[in-house]
């Protein structure tokens, strides 16, 4: 009997095989056999016989399949306990419920960390360290699922949350659906003209980021927590009809300027702003906390690392870090977040050990 099956060997299944293979068997299994063998070339764990009975199973594959493939385990009486990682909660269990599975031996849970890239080769093992991971119980979740799949998110470094599966819904549809759909939108426009984005700073990068997505999968999701996001897309495209109306009256308002349309377009901005200051940077700490330090230096390797090295021996601590490309330019900026009070030290430290700190944010 091996400890844990993973089906779905993708990013998510990878990486909890990851970081959990020194402490449990883990046996691996996916529709697509290359991403297996991708996996446990990783050293994530073996490829699954098809026969071998295990404590618990994680479903770590696209939500649409999950009903069906949970069915068919559970008449082969592979797992004990069964678990699935599935983004959206509510629409899952009613279709586990649906297709006459076992809704006692599972728990939903959903860790609140992941990336807009896909398969085994992005796993990480670190991926879930400190980030919160929820646990979805449904009313018919039996007392062993629950523990299991509690046991399976902390075994990963994650923060258990829990929630009923509507809630997380809720909550998930305006704090991951609806920016997806935002980048999305964002990044379908450059398509008007692509020699523009040739023009593109770290905001369009920043705003589009998770615009990379893949969109079969972010179908299922936006599909299966329709209910919940659908309003929020009316309400932000409902900001947005607005905005377009005040604009159209700045346009054309030449020299006697609109002070209600004015007050329209930066009311949006400034709900805007309060809005960004709630986004969490690392957890507990927001962006207002931090302050930035700007470096140019030559684009060529090792130079974040010896800025890096610079800071350490400055004792000073450096938050996050973002490296600007200039294209075409043989030097980059890179930008240092530090506390409030480490800023000046550091960029006294800096320029001592010859680096060209960029005055403006002396
Ligand atoms: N990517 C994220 O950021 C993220 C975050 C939280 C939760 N999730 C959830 O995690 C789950 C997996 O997402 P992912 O990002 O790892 O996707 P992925 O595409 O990287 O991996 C999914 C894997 O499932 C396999 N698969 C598909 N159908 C299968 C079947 N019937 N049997 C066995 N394997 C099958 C695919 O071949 C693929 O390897 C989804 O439910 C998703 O909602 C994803």
């Amino acid at each position: 009997v091996a400890d844990l099956l993973i089906v779905g060997t993708g990013l998510m299944g990878t990486s909890v095989a990851l970081a959990v293979r020194d402490e449990r068997d883990v046996v691996l299994r996916d529709a697509t056999p290359d991403r297996v063998s991708a996996a446990v070339a990783r050293g994530a764990g073996r490829a699954w016989d098809g026969r071998e009975r295990c404590s618990h199973v994680l479903l770590a594959t696209p939500p649409a399949v999950l009903a069906a493939e949970l069915l068919r385990l559970q008449r082969d009486g592979v797992g004990r306990t069964y678990g699935h990682l599935c983004s959206v909660q509510a629409g899952v269990q009613a279709e586990v419920e649906a297709v006459g599975a076992d809704a006692a031996s599972l728990c939903g849970s959903h860790p609140l960390a992941g990336s807009e890239r896909s398969g085994p080769e992005a796993a990480s093992a670190e991926l879930f360290a400190g980030r919160p991971w929820v646990l979805c119980p449904s009313a018919l979740t039996g007392g062993p699922a629950l523990a299991a799949a509690g046991d399976l998110a902390a075994a990963c470094g994650a923060e258990v949350v829990r929630l009923t599966a509507e809630q997380h819904d809720e909550t998930v549809a305006l704090v991951s659906h609806l920016p997806q759909v935002a980048a999305s939108a964002v990044a379908a426009r450059l398509l008007m003209h692509p020699a523009a984005s040739g023009l593109a700073g770290p905001g369009l990068r920043d705003t589009t980021r998770v615009a990379a997505s893949d969109p079969a999968l972010w179908t299922d999701v936006l599909a299966l927590n329709a209910a919940q996001v659908g309003p929020l897309v009316q309400l932000l495209a409902d900001d947005l009809a607005e905005l377009a109306r005040a604009l159209r009256v700045l346009a054309g308002a030449g020299a006697r300027p609109s002070a209600a349309a004015r007050g329209v377009v930066t009311d949006l901005l400034a709900r805007g702003r309060s809005g960004r200051s709630l986004v969490p940077v690392k957890r507990g700490e927001h962006d207002r906390d931090f302050v930035r330090l700007a470096v140019r230096v030559p684009d060529r390797p090792g130079q974040l690392a010896g800025l890096l090295v610079s800071a350490a021996q400055a004792g000073i601590n450096v938050e996050d870090v973002r490296v600007e490309h200039l294209p075409g330019r043989p030097t980059g900026v890179i930008e240092l977040l530090v506390q409030r009070g480490g800023r000046d030290p550091l960029a006294r430290a800096l320029q001592g050990d010859g680096w060209d700190v960029v005055p403006t944010t002396l």
